[in-house]
C-alpha cells in the first residue's frame, strides 16, 4: 500500500482546521490540558478519540493489545502516573470492545510465544471470574462478558497505585470502565460501583494515608 495519501489526508485536514480557526494549530502548540485519561485496546476498528467525538488536546491516550493495565508495565504504569500527577486529569477511562482478538486469543491453547506473558494476565481475569464465565453457554457471550470482567480488573489495576489513590481523595478523580461495541458503534458504560471496588480491594491494596 503506498502511503502517500496519508500525506494528501493530512494537507486536507490542516486545511479544514484552519478554515475553522487560523490560530488553531498555534493554539494547539501552547500545551496539553487533557481532561480525560483513555486507555484502549489497539485493535485497527476501535479508535480512541474519533468514537467519543473528542478533539486534539482533550484526550490523553495509550492502547496496547486488549487495553490492560499490569502492575508490572512500566509503560501503562508512567502513563497513569503523568496522566494524574502532572496533568491532573479529572477521569480515568478504560474502554474494551466486544470481539476483542486479544482476549480471544488469551483463551486458546496456543503458545503465542513473546505475546504469552502479556495474555496470560487475562487468563488470570479468567481465573478470578472462572465460575461465572464457566456457566455462559454461548462462546461469543461468555467472550464478551470476559472483556467486561477484564475491564473491571483493569480499573481494579489502576485503583491500587498510590497515586490515583491519593488523587480519588484529595480531589475526587474519577475512573470509569467502559465497553465499545463494534456491532452498533455504541459506547457502553459498565458503571462499576468504584466506591465499593476501593472499599473491597483497601484491606489489601492500601497505600496512601
Ligand atoms: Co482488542
Amino acid at each position: 500500500m503506498d502511503l502517500q495519501h496519508i500525506f494528501e489526508n493530512n494537507k486536507q485536514w490542516v486545511k479544514s482546521k484552519l478554515e475553522l480557526d487560523k490560530n488553531y494549530f498555534k493554539n494547539l502548540s501552547k500545551g496539553q490540558n487533557p481532561d480525560v485519561l483513555y486507555i484502549g485496546c489497539s485493535d485497527s476498528r476501535v479508535t480512541a478519540e474519533e468514537l467519543m467525538g473528542m478533539d486534539p488536546g482533550e484526550v490523553f491516550v495509550h492502547r496496547n493489545i486488549a487495553n490492560m493495565v499490569p502492575n508490572t508495565d512500566l509503560n501503562s504504569m508512567s502513563v497513569i502516573n503523568y496522566a494524574v500527577v502532572h496533568l491532573k486529569v479529572n477521569h480515568i477511562v478504560v474502554c474494551g470492545h466486544y470481539y476483542c482478538g486479544g482476549v480471544k486469543a488469551a483463551m486458546q491453547s496456543v503458545d503465542l510465544g513473546i505475546l504469552n506473558p502479556w495474555l496470560r494476565n487475562i487468563r488470570d481475569v479468567y481465573r478470578i471470574h472462572k465460575k461465572e464465565l464457566n456457566a455462559i453457554k454461548d462462546e461469543d457471550e461468555k467472550y464478551n462478558r470476559l472483556v467486561e470482567l477484564n475491564v473491571q480488573e483493569q480499573c481494579i489495576n489502576i485503583l491500587k497505585t498510590a497515586e490515583v489513590q491519593t488523587a480519588y481523595r484529595t480531589r475526587n478523580l474519577k475512573i470509569h470502565g467502559w465497553v465499545f461495541d463494534i456491532h452498533s458503534g455504541k459506547l457502553i458504560d459498565l458503571d462499576m460501583n468504584f466506591e465499593r471496588m476501593l472499599e473491597g480491594i483497601r484491606e489489601i491494596y492500601h497505600l496512601d494515608d
